[in-house]
């Protein structure tokens, strides 16, 4: 995986031209006793770089997978999102997953880790996508008069809808209906999966203490950050995994 312009690239080394198309990429099959031209199974590796290069991850999460986590470090977390990826099934009415939790836990390289799956293991197309680019496209898009409906279509129709710090920004009444729409669409639609990171709390943080860093202090619980509409459309659509342990960008160094 080769970070470029901001965006991790998979890059596909040729190799001799298949036999069963000639190099063709396409062939005649006969599947229960019918003849139609197809894909050639040569192809599903370059569809699947594609796949994987539409969908927008980050440079910097490029080399992010579930086997370069170091697993120690946060069990239960990982633990849940190697459950549930080996649980998917492309098109099976899946839950959705988010990861809730501090900075540092590993949030976003799990999330890359996880569309890396989607597409390369199961297929899928995954759109990823940052909450506060999300935002800023939208608003530039209704700058320009673009109309809503073409504006959230690709978030709308997205087969996969991975969104990275969900609810940052200023929780503005924008912002809130933004997601508003966004979350009832595909809810409406029964559109497959949202996966989300954030920042935000599940629970309530317990009485503050003095050892209480910062964010969970001041930090709003989810629900409170995104509404009712939206945490009750969530709640019921995807699986809350709550990322513990220390926040790695501190430790590494300690190591
Ligand atoms: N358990 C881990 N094993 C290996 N690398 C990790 C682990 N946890 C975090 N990292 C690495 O630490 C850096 C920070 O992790 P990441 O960006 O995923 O944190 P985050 O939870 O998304 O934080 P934030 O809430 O600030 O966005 C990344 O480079 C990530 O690859
Ligand atoms: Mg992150
Ligand atoms: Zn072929």
């Amino acid at each position: 995986m080769t970070p470029r312009g901001g965006f991790a690239v998979a890059e596909l080394i040729p190799g001799p031209p298949c036999e069963l198309c000639r190099g063709e990429g396409r062939r005649v099959v006969e599947r229960h006793g019918i003849r139609r031209v197809g894909r050639c199974v040569c192809q599903r590796l370059p569809d699947r770089v594609a796949l994987y290069n539409a969908a927008g991850v980050p440079a910097k999460h490029a080399n992010c997978t579930l086997e370069s986590f170091r697993v120690e470090l946060a069990r239960p977390t990982w633990v849940a999102v190697r459950r549930w990826t080996d649980s998917f099934e492309p098109g099976g009415g899946q839950s959705g997953l988010i990861l809730a939790g501090e900075p540092g836990r590993g949030k976003t390289h799990l999330l890359a880790a996880v569309v890396r799956e989607l597409v390369f293991r199961y297929g899928v197309a995954v759109k990823f996508v940052e909450f506060s680019h999300l935002l800023a496209n939208i608003r530039e898009g209704y700058d320009r008069k673009e109309g809503e409906a073409r504006l959230l279509s690709p978030l709308v129709r997205a087969p996969v809808l991975a969104i990275d710090e969900l609810g940052k920004g200023r929780g503005s009444d924008f912002e809130t209906a933004v997601l508003d729409e966004i979350v009832s669409r595909r809810y409406n639609a029964q559109a497959g999966p949202l996966l989300a990171t954030t920042n935000f709390p599940l629970r309530a943080p317990r009485a503050r203490r003095e050892s209480d860093s910062l964010s969970t202090m001041v930090l709003p619980t989810l629900s409170e950050r995104l509404g009712e509409r939206v945490w009750s459309r969530l709640k019921e659509a995807c699986h809350l995994v709550e990322a513990a342990g220390d926040d790695y960008r501190i430790t590494k160094g300690k190591a």
